[in-house]
């Protein structure tokens, strides 16, 4: 296994030593990534000390090394997964065949397309969470957001390290734009519209760690199965880290759901809100929101682009090469419900053509799963209420079913329904501003704000009252 070497400006294990027009390109890369951090990452506790972990080798398990850190001095480095010996394409027209370590050139301007709208998302994030810390629920959720924050910095190093080793002058440019972008701009946005929200509030940022991080869990995931190796290594190294942000987001909902059962059970006539809690129609107004927002990521249910890029190899199904014999798909169809003259007919597709729906199926049973976790624990606290998914046509901005108006079992409705019922469903100017009003910081060590249970257990090991962030410098 190729180690890592530390001691460099830039840790890697991509021997960056013995290609040193690569290094000299990413060490003038380095210091504009540090400026970018320092202006939009985080803008609170910026330069205090969080205890973090880091990665120091890819090996199974010892990859997380924990310690004090200041951020800006956090050591992002570049980190692929070990090569598969006699790795063969997944998945296409070519599967069987050899993966490739360079890429073909009529791949060059799609693949170089996919890795950038992927890297994209990356500091978006950091950015859309800038301030969040400044209303922390306690130094425990503190630390996670910056763990999530410097593994995002850390899955744009991957993605620039790809561009910049392999699509030469274009991939450089390409690799400043991605600092040049910002979350939110008018006049340069990121490129997807659920990394230009914004974030000010930690249900969102619960949320978004669940369903937004989720969906790039499924995206990593299909490019682990690309045909391209060094592209599939990466993705898989990130994909060890991704784990981490969706624990955030669904330990962190339940923590709130949990709190909110509890405040119910408290509360005269069960009003959370006189507590000081957010009630779970509140919350459910938000899974509702990040949910479908998150499904949009995975693009159009009928897409030739998808089944282009299964046909060449660049992506594959969630664990192609594990879950699955026929890798080639054709032959084979799937059924979609079209919008036609007002309602809902089937009609099968080829398969291929539809590789963005089972994408977005496997994402959909991953967050159901979560859900059932989430009832669980408001059955444990008493309470008979659940939170559900909406189903996957509601409140959709991309995809067959953006002209249509859906409710949340996914029946349609007319205009008129869906502004008579849209505020049952969706959270209003009044729900934002309760919300926010509940976010202020708690910053004692063991002491976590009202409207969220205390985690059960605390980091690596750690008593949940730690001090995960050193708030006296
Ligand atoms: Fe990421
Ligand atoms: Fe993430």
């Amino acid at each position: 296994m190729a180690s890592i070497d530390y001691d460099s400006l830039i840790p890697n294990n991509v021997d960056l030593t013995h290609n040193r027009r690569l290094k000299r390109a990413l060490e003038k890369w380095q210091p504009a990534y540090i400026e970018w951090w320092k202006s939009v990452g985080p803008q609170v506790f910026p330069t205090n000390e969080i205890y973090l972990r880091t990665a120091v080798s890819t090996e199974k398990g010892g990859w997380a090394n924990f310690g004090y850190v200041r951020m800006p001095e956090y050591r992002w480095g570049i980190f692929l997964a070990d090569p598969e010996t006699d790795r063969v394409i997944p998945a296409g027209d070519d599967a069987g065949k050899p993966v490739w370590q360079d890429i073909p050139g009529e791949y060059r301007n799609v693949l170089k397309r996919l890795i950038v709208v992927q890297a994209d998302t990356e500091p978006a994030s950091v950015e859309q969470q800038r301030w969040l810390a400044s209303t922390a629920p306690s130094l425990y959720d503190a630390r996670n957001l910056f763990q999530v924050n410097v593994e995002e910095g850390r899955h744009l190093w991957a993605m620039v390290y790809l561009l910049h080793a392999h699509f030469g002058r274009d991939g450089r440019d390409e690799a400043d734009e991605l600092l040049a972008r910002r979350a939110g701009d008018e006049d340069k946005p990121r490129i997807l519209d659920a990394f230009n929200q914004p974030c000010t509030d930690w249900l969102t940022f619960h949320c978004f760690t669940c369903f937004t991080d989720r969906d790039g869990k499924y995206q990593l995931g299909a490019l682990a199965e690309s045909a391209f190796d060094p592209l599939s290594r990466t993705c898989r190294f990130m994909l060890t880290e991704e784990a981490h942000h969706l624990f955030v987001g669904e330990s962190g909902m339940e923590r709130i759901i949990r709190r909110s059962a509890q405040l119910e059970r408290e509360a005269p006539n069960g009003d959370v809100r006189a507590l000081g809690g957010i009630d779970l129609p509140t919350i459910q107004k938000w899974v509702n929101y990040w949910y479908s927002y998150s499904l949009d990521l995975f693009g159009s249910e009928v897409s030739t682009n998808a089944a282009d890029y299964f046909a060449s190899g660049l992506k594959g199904r969630w664990r192609e090469a594990k879950d699955y014999e026929d890798h080639s798909c054709l032959g084979k169809s799937k059924t979609i419900a079209y919008v036609e003259g007002g309602a809902l007919v089937d009609r099968d597709i080829p398969l291929r053509n539809a590789m963005n729906e089972l994408l977005r199926e496997d994402y959909a049973s991953d967050c159901a799963r979560v859900v059932r976790r989430w009832n669980k624990a408001l059955k444990d606290e008493g309470s008979s209420v659940e939170i559900t998914l909406p189903h996957p046509r509601f409140f959709r901005r991309q995809g067959i079913y953006t002209d249509a108006h859906f409710n949340t079992s996914g029946e349609l409705i007319t205009e008129a329904e869906w502004e008579a019922k849209m505020d049952d469903w969706l959270p209003t100017d009044d729900d934002r501003a309760y919300v926010d009003s509940l976010m202020k910081p708690v910053l004692g060590q063991g002491k976590f704000a009202n409207y969220i249970a205390p985690p059960r257990r605390g980091i690596h090991g750690n008593p949940v009252d730690f001090e995960y962030v050193r708030t006296d410098g």
